[in-house]
């Protein structure tokens, strides 16, 4: 069990928070999804109570050790001001003299933004003299930033090596979560997985499909394996190398207790444009020159079917082109479902969780994770670096 932050001394300390403020931006470089920073608001209310003076952390992009303005973190820093109601100061660096001055000068309750961490390439080089500089700037360090806790980066593994260190509340509740599906899940335990990039799947597919009931396979995903049973899947682009990963995925729910459940019906379309000409088809009817874009309304009703006696679900990767309206049926389909029923939906997976939120579903949920190829890796089975440099806990 690793130290969390209830179990060191924060009361009027100078903290420096490890968050993951690497939010989506628009082309006018505005937050188009805030559920990150908002994730990092227990932490920070509990810094706040216990009246410590806060310097906050994060990436952004990945700016490649360059000073770019358009990755810089200023535009997270006033939505943080916005959200909690009062003034977070930016500093110019993340480093270096004036920040220290900054934080050395930063009192109870204040807060201070550092500028984007990967302006600096020790950051991802993972540059002791980095790590102590960051550390320099304060007496507490706190990980709150679940989504970053597969790098092997400064700001994640160092620090805890030079002050004392504890996981936030943020990085406390995503293990919970998380490790609850691995560990013991309720069942019927359903997982449902869409997306393009079945290659990130393969393992996590692997690390828990003998724990659940059903596994529902849409999207892009879904393309793969009818393939892989020898449908034909028209002009769809798929991972042509993953399609023996995929019969063997099919192999061995075959000689395991997860019943895999793949489309009856499938939206198909010769161009993917908004104006589209879409049809539907049966799974085993795609013409050849038409592309899969979505699931079907039957599928819908299937899947919904599947979901509705389930009491925990895993839902990672759309079910079809959600950018473009037409094809993102199935996906609204399943999410409002998923909202509605009683079982405990775990969300995980960067688009995934921007589509919950983009329909203002993710209070509805059981639990959004923050983490994208960090809670893939996670449920893996794979030590999060992030996680393994933080202390344990003594009782
Ligand atoms: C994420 O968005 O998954 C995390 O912030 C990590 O970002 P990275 O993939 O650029 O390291």
């Amino acid at each position: 069990m690793k130290k969390m932050i209830r179990d060191i001394d924060v009361a009027n300390k100078k903290v420096l928070l490890r968050v993951d403020f690497n939010v989506p931006l628009d082309k006018q470089g505005q937050i188009t999804s805030d559920g990150r920073i908002r994730a990092a608001l227990p932490t920070i209310r509990h810094l706040l109570e216990q009246k410590a003076s806060i310097i906050v952390c994060s990436h952004l992009g990945r700016p490649n050790g360059k000073q770019l303005p358009d990755l810089s973190l200023r535009v997270a820093a006033e939505r943080l001001s916005e959200l909690l109601n009062r003034p977070v100061k930016m500093a110019g660096d993340c480093i270096g003299p004036q920040v220290q001055e900054m934080a050395q000068n930063l009192r109870s309750c204040e807060i201070l933004m550092l500028e984007n961490l990967r302006f600096h390439s020790g950051e991802k080089e993972n540059d002791d003299s980095f790590a102590r500089a960051l550390a320099g700037l304060a007496e507490v360090y706190v990980n709150d930033a679940f989504g970053a806790c597969h790098r092997t980066h400064a700001s994640i593994v160092s620090i805890p090596k030079y002050l004392p260190a504890a996981a936030g509340l943020l990085l406390e509740k995503e293990l919970k979560m998380l490790g609850g599906l691995l560990e013991n899940p309720k069942h019927p335990f359903v997982g449902l997985f869409g997306g393009a990039k079945v290659s990130d799947k393969v393992e996590i597919l692997e690390n828990t499909m003998d724990k659940m009931d059903v596994l529902l396979i849409g999207g892009a995903m879904a393309a793969l394996f009818l393939k892989a049973k020898g449908y034909e899947i028209g002009q769809t682009a798929i991972e042509l190398n993953e399609i023996n990963t995929a019969s063997a995925l099919i192999k061995k729910a075959a000689g395991s207790r997860v019943k895999l459940v793949l489309p009856i019906d499938l939206v198909v379309t010769e161009t993917i444009d908004t104006n589209a000409n879409a049809e539907t088809v049966l799974a085993d009817g795609v013409p050849p020159n038409m592309k899969i874009v979505d699931i079907g309304p039957q599928t819908v009703n299937d899947f919904q079917k599947k979901l509705s006696d389930s009491r925990t679900v895993f839902w990672n990767g759309p079910m079809g082109i959600y950018e473009i309206p037409l094809f993102a049926i199935g996906t609204k389909g399943m999410a409002n479902y998923l909202a509605d029923i009683d079982a405990t939906a775990i969300i995980a997976g960067g688009s995934t969780a921007e589509i919950v939120d983009d329909l203002s579903l993710t209070d509805r949920m059981g639990f959004v994770s923050t983490g994208g190829g960090a809670a893939l890796k996670y449920l893996s089975g794979t030590p999060l670096p992030g996680v393994e440099a933080l202390p344990e806990a003594q009782f």
